[in-house]
C-alpha cells in the first residue's frame, strides 16, 4: 500500500510550536507580507532574520511528540510505501526517525546563500550576517519558502500523491497551495483520503474520512489501525 501523509503546523502544536492561523498563531502577531515574502525581506532584512532566528531557537528546544513518533513507526513498517510531505520548517519529523520526508516549505535549520545558492545546515542565528561556508559572502537567508516562491520537491510530491492508495492530511488548514490541492489530486487518481485535525478544514472536495482530535491522539490511533489492517 502506498501512503502519502501531508503534515502542517498542527502536528507540532503539542510540541509547543505555534501554528499560523489559529488563535494566538504566528500570523496574528506578524504580517505575512513583512516576514514571509521576498519583498518583505528586501525591505527590512533585519526584522525577517530576527523572526526566523527566534523561531529556530524555539524549534531547537522543542521535542517530537507522539504524532511524529507514530509516523516514524509507520515508516518502519511500510518502508518505501510511505512518504511524509511536510509544510513545516521544524525538524521534529526527522528527530522522531522519519527518513522519507520532503520539506516542501524548506527548513529552519538550513541557510540559503543568496549569492552562490548553496544550502547549508545551520543552527545558529543569521542576524549577525555570518559568512556563507561555501563562497564567503555575508548573504545568508533562512532556507524557507516564502509566499511567491516555488516550494521544494514538487515533482516528487506530485508523483507520489498521484500514485498513492491513501492520502492523509494531518494538522493543516488547507489554506496554502499547492499543498491544499493534494487531497483532490490524490482523490482524482483513486486514493482514499483521510483528514486528521483538531478542527477539520473546509476542503473543496470532502475527505473520505475525518478524525477530529489532537494530533498526539488521532495520529497514533490511525497508525495503529493501518498496521492492524496490514
Ligand atoms: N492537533 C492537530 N491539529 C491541530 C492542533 C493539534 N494539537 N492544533 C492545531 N491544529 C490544526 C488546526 O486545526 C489547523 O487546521 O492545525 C492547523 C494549522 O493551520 P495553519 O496555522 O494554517 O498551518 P498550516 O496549515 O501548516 O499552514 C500552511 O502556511 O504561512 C504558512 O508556510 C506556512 O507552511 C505554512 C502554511
Amino acid at each position: 500500500m502506498r501512503i502519502v501523509v501531508l503534515t502542517g503546523a498542527g502536528i507540532s502544536a503539542e510540541s509547543g510550536l505555534a501554528t499560523f492561523r489559529d488563535a494566538g498563531g504566528l500570523w496574528e502577531g506578524h504580517s505575512v507580507a513583512d516576514v514571509a515574502t521576498p519583498e518583505g525581506y528586501a525591505r527590512d532584512p533585519d526584522t525577517v532574520l530576527a523572526f526566523y532566528d527566534e523561531r529556530r531557537r524555539i524549534a531547537a528546544s522543542a521535542l517530537p511528540n507522539a504524532a511524529h513518533f507514530a509516523l516514524a513507526r509507520l515508516e518502519e513498517a511500510q518502508g518505501d510505501g510511505l512518504l511524509v510531505v511536510t509544510q513545516n520548517v521544524d525538524d521534529l519529523h526527522e528527530r522522531a526517525g522519519t527518513r522519507r520526508l520532503v520539506h516542501m516549505h524548506g527548513e529552519l535549520f538550513r541557510a540559503l546563500c543568496t549569492r552562490c545558492h548553496a544550502r547549508t545546515p545551520w543552527i545558529g542565528d543569521l542576524r549577525g550576517r555570518p559568512e556563507c561556508p561555501h563562497c564567503g559572502a555575508r548573504a545568508l537567508r533562512p532556507d524557507v519558502v516564502w509566499f511567491g516562491e516555488m516550494p521544494y520537491g514538487l515533482d516528487r510530491i506530485e508523483e507520489a500523491v498521484s500514485e498513492a492508495d491513501v492520502f492523509v492530511s494531518v494538522g493543516t488548514s488547507g489554506e496554502v497551495y499547492p499543498a491544499a490541492g493534494y487531497a483532490a489530486l490524490a482523490a482524482a487518481h483513486g486514493a482514499r483520503t483521510v483528514e486528521l485535525n483538531l478542527v477539520p478544514s473546509d476542503p473543496v472536495i470532502p475527505f473520505d474520512e475525518v478524525r477530529a482530535g489532537p494530533a498526539t491522539t488521532v495520529v497514533p490511533a490511525w497508525v495503529d489501525d493501518v498496521l492492524a489492517e496490514a
